[in-house]
């Protein structure tokens, strides 16, 4: 006997219930801000014609510069995201909404990283946006999603994954605006990996072997979206300032946890 596997739509169907659940609770429990409240902009003057940007005057751990820049281009890569979710989960209906809003609060992060970094001078930005053209017009093609199911694994590890990137980033900037910065986008982060934590949840009801299937085949495969940045490897190969290890410098599990990981108390954040 030969089991019938459920196409995408069938499968998306079964879920948009717990979807629109999750949904729900996403809006309740996110708190409204604005970047430009966070930025620290009486610390800017202009850049002057000719000027060349000198990275004595912010001295920082060049892994964690480096981190910086890393996921801020990660950031940067979300009209890409949006047409990958799109394709996969559709526009209509609870995925749409679910995956506007969640494109509304991804565009905040990329909006305040780089106007702190631009306002401290933490960063070349000529270099910057070069890179950041470089990793728009590339898109992301390292993932490997055959179906919803794939899709939804990703994702859960991935926001889990940026979630750690930045709040680690930030634990090691020694300025204070800065730190706020990026624990107020890992806040963002740890909703987005709520949402799709439970999804996953939900999907093994729905198709366990499938969902198992998925699951694995993603925790085999799984690779950062800022894979696609010029000099990546290059970037993660920056040891770790507390390690002295080779470790990814910014955007993977293996790089720095936070010790609210571990407690659960990101599962109780609100905010
Ligand atoms: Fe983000
Ligand atoms: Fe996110």
């Amino acid at each position: 006997m030969t089991l019938s596997v459920p196409s995408d739509a069938v499968f998306l169907a079964e879920l948009a219930p717990v979807a629109e659940r999750l949904y729900e609770r996403h809006l309740e429990a996110t708190k409204e801000w604005f970047p430009h409240e966070l930025v620290p902009y009486s610390q800017a003057r202009d850049f002057e014609p000719g000027e060349t940007w000198d990275e004595s005057e912010v001295p920082m751990d060049p892994a964690v510069r480096s981190s910086l820049l890393v996921n801020l281009l990660t950031e940067d890569n979300l009209p890409f995201y949006f047409q990958v979710i799109t394709r996969m989960f559709g526009a209509d209906d609870v995925w749409g909404e679910w995956n506007r809003r969640w494109t509304a609060e991804e565009g905040r992060h990329s909006i305040v990283i780089r106007d702190y970094l631009t306002t401290t001078r933490s960063l070349d930005p000529w270099a910057l946006e070069r890179d950041r053209m470089h990793q728009v017009q590339a898109g992301f093609h390292g993932e490997t999603l055959p179906n919803a199911a794939n899709g939804f694994a990703y994702v859960a590890l991935q926001e889990l994954a940026t979630r750690i990137s930045h709040w680690n980033t930030g634990d090691r900037l020694a300025d204070p605006k800065g730190k706020e910065v990026m624990s107020r986008v890992a806040k963002d982060e740890n909703h987005h990996y709520l949402f799709y934590r439970d999804l996953v949840a939900a999907a093994l009801e729905v198709d366990p072997s499938m969902t198992v299937e998925a699951i694995a085949h993603q925790v085999d495969v799984f690779e950062m979206p800022g894979t696609g940045i010029a000099g990546f490897k290059a970037h993660a190969r920056w040891p770790s300032p507390t390690q002295g290890s080779t470790t990814s410098s910014s955007t993977t599990t293996r790089s720095w946890c936070p010790a609210c990981c571990a407690t659960g108390s990101w599962r109780r954040s609100r905010g």
